[in-house]
């Protein structure tokens, strides 16, 4: 079959496109004929081995497939031959890849795809919707009627913030870093969408919040906390999930006196059953239309895998800002 992989980490031109051999389903795996597969900036820290996974040589890149089953492995109990599925979570902890044609996957990592949803959509919603969930309520505990700040609300993990927030009552607001993008925001529900490159965020935001902000998600991998820690309100959240290599300063006097709480948390260190509660919501949302995927920006084939990510790294890593959202594989 054809496969996106690299035998050592570094730079995208180590991504080679070519045969490797088909995997067979092992107990509780099924083989997914991958359509689509969503790329990732966790796939990028790995494959340039900036974050040290173990890999088995020659490794398949990415995390985010949706395809059909192709075949059930022994003991499989919930999926059957020709059932749509979407999911994440692959190519990481030691497990393969899924840039590829035929992917053997345990069947606890993947969820039904709803009918009328196209694979490179479920695929890009895979990862970066249940992070989104897995911060704002197994760790930011928001409820309805709680008020709620994602900078980067049409970026991947963001738009999925912006409308799980909404989903749950919470007023949200965000940010983005062009006109078209504020209004991208808006139209996913967001009760303030401002231009973090013309306005001055900081005051609108209290304005927005006078109390201050109950969950603050951070996205970005330089947060300034000198900025945001005086804007939770006593007893706030505040989510981080980036900045391997940031060091920012802490304002304490600002933080501990109002019993606030900053969480860190890395979406692959849950479970299998704690991602399907986030799954199973998401659906939810879909079927009920209070959540959409995450826009696909831009797709290339499987033949240009290495310029997928290329394109991804100067966006993500780069600040580019030629990318609306997600970078998607088409497998086919
Ligand atoms: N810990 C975990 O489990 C986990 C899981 C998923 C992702 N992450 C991390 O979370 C981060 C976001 O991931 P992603 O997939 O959502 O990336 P993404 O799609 O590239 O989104 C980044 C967003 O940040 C916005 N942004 C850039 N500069 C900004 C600024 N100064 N103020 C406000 N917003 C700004 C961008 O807006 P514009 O495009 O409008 O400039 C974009 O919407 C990455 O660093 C990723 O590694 C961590």
């Amino acid at each position: 079959m054809k496969a996106a992989y690299i035998e050592q980490t570094g730079p995208p031109e180590n991504i080679k496109v070519g045969d490797l051999p088909r995997p067979e389903p092992g107990p509780g795996q099924v083989l997914v004929k991958v359509r689509a597969v969503a790329l990732n900036p966790i796939d990028l820290y790995i494959r340039s081995g900036m974050v040290a996974f173990p890999l088995a040589f020659p490794y398949i890149i990415a995390c985010d497939l949706a395809g059909t089953v192709e075949q059930v492995g022994p003991d499989c109990k919930r999926l059957k031959v020709g059932d749509r599925v979407w999911g994440s979570n692959q190519g990481l902890l030691g497990r393969q890849g899924v840039a590829c044609e035929f992917a053997a996957v345990g069947e606890e990592w993947l969820y039904p795809t709803p009918a009328l949803l196209p694979d490179d959509q479920a695929s890009a919603m895979a990862l970066v919707g249940i992070t989104a969930h897995l911060g704002l309520f197994r760790f930011g505990r928001l409820k309805s009627g709680e008020t709620a700040y994602v900078p980067g609300g049409s970026g991947g993990v963001g738009s999925m913030v912006v409308q799980m927030a909404k989903a749950a009552g919470a007023r949200i607001a965000t940010s983005a870093g062009s006109p078209e993008r504020v209004e991208l925001c808006k139209t996913l529900g967001a009760d303030l969408a401002l231009n973090y490159k013309t306005d001055d965020v900081p005051a609108r935001l209290r304005e927005f919040a006078p109390e201050g902000f109950d969950v603050w998600y951070e996205t970005q991998r330089e947060p300034n906390l000198e900025v945001s820690i005086p804007l939770l309100r006593k007893h706030g959240r505040m989510m981080l999930i980036a900045g391997r290599a940031a060091k920012p300063a802490l304002p304490l006097g600002a933080f501990y006196p109002r019993n606030c709480a900053l969480l860190g948390f890395a979406m692959f260190n849950a479970t299998p059953d704690e991602q399907q509660v986030c799954a199973h919501d998401m659906l939810r949302w879909i079927e009920e239309g209070q959540l959409k995927p995450p826009l696909v920006g831009r797709t290339f084939p499987l033949a240009a895998a290495a310029q997928a990510e290329k394109f991804l790294e100067a966006n993500t890593v780069g600040g580019a800002g030629s990318l609306s959202s997600k970078v998607v594989i088409n497998v086919d």
